[in-house]
């Protein structure tokens, strides 16, 4: 481990919160100091040692009741980059097949000296109801169709360092809008900080009143895109779904595959986000996944550096009051 690390210097940080649940409780400072650091703990993965004694003698529960790869693998190394020890807990091989309730399961999991808990659970609201039922700090890592905090700001930070800013920038969110917790924290941090967002998908994967996250709606692609800074693509969220949203696959591919073509009708140097994992050639062509306009793999990386920022401002917080 490095010797002389500079991780950024504790002192009294304009960020208070006991648990992340989702995006709507940040303020926009909040949320560029929440970069801010974010870019310093990037630097630190770019380096040959990606490690730091930060959360040195931390424990993080890292709960995952749902299936998860960049998440969750993303979390453990934030983690274990920060020198905190980490567990990964599989709801698969637990008590919970057993018959234990996930508040037992929960509490018995922090009764272990642990400092933060990381939640993914397919039901919207679980990391509210652990945040209320435990006293160690709840950091929501998808709940249902709810809320993925973590993902929304990774993908700001994307966006920042593609773009150079954030007020001001037009993005167009396209796909299954009403299943995905991606768009809705997006939708609230992108107002919280002067983004103009559009919506885009058939009227079957748009929620109701979806205008009051601050967005325009729009059902036709090329008029969505028209003129936009950035394009998030969205995952057919098929396990979420219970069928019928659109006639076939075929179909939607049809209307609502991001393809080269729609690019020209984007402002100059307009970006690709999608938070993965991609059906490619469903909601976008193979081309464009893999093309310079791509930031799929540095919302990855990203990914890293944010949840370090996270642990790191949670740790500060609440860390040395147990
Ligand atoms: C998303 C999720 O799980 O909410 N993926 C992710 O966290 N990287 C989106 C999705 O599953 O489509």
């Amino acid at each position: 481990m490095a010797e002389t690390i500079d991780t950024p210097a504790p002192k009294a940080l304009p960020f208070a919160h006991t648990d992340l649940l989702d995006t709507a409780e940040l303020t926009a400072k909040e949320i560029r100091f929440l970069l801010d650091q974010a870019e310093s703990f990037h630097e630190i993965n770019e380096r040959q040692v990606k490690k730091v004694p930060t959360l040195r003698g931390a424990t993080i529960m890292d709960c995952f009741f749902e299936p998860s790869t960049r998440t969750r693998s993303s979390f453990e190394l934030a983690g274990k980059r920060l020198s905190a020890d980490v567990i990964n807990f599989s709801a698969a091989a637990s008590s919970l097949k057993k018959g234990e309730s996930l508040r037992d399961t929960a509490r018995t999991l922090a009764a272990m000296g642990t400092d933060l808990i990381v939640v993914r659970h397919p039901a919207s609201g679980a990391a509210a109801y652990l945040a209320h039922e435990l006293e160690v700090p709840v950091i929501n890592a998808g709940d249902g169709c709810h809320a993925h905090p973590t993902q929304a700001l990774l993908d700001l930070f994307t966006l920042r360092r593609a773009l150079g800013r954030l007020s001001g920038l037009k993005v167009a969110i396209v796909g299954d809008i009403t299943h995905s917790r991606v768009a809705r924290s997006n939708l609230l941090a992108m107002r919280t900080l002067g983004v103009e967002t559009r919506v885009c998908a058939p009227p079957t994967l748009l929620p109701a009143a979806v205008e009051r996250y601050g967005c325009r709606v729009f059902y036709r692609m090329a008029d969505a895109i028209e003129g936009v800074d950035a394009i998030m693509m969205l995952r057919i969220q098929r396990e979420r779904q219970g069928g019928g949203a659109f006639p076939s696959l075929r179909e939607y591919a049809h209307n609502y595959c991001l393809t080269r073509s729609h690019l020209a009708l984007a402002a100059p140097g307009c970006v690709v986000l999608h938070p993965g994992p991609i059906n490619r050639g469903v909601e976008l062509a193979h081309d464009l996944a893999d093309g310079p306009e791509s930031r799929i793999l540095d919302q990855v990386t990203a990914g890293v550096a944010v949840r370090m920022a996270v642990l790191y401002l949670f740790w500060q917080q609440h860390g040395s009051r147990q």
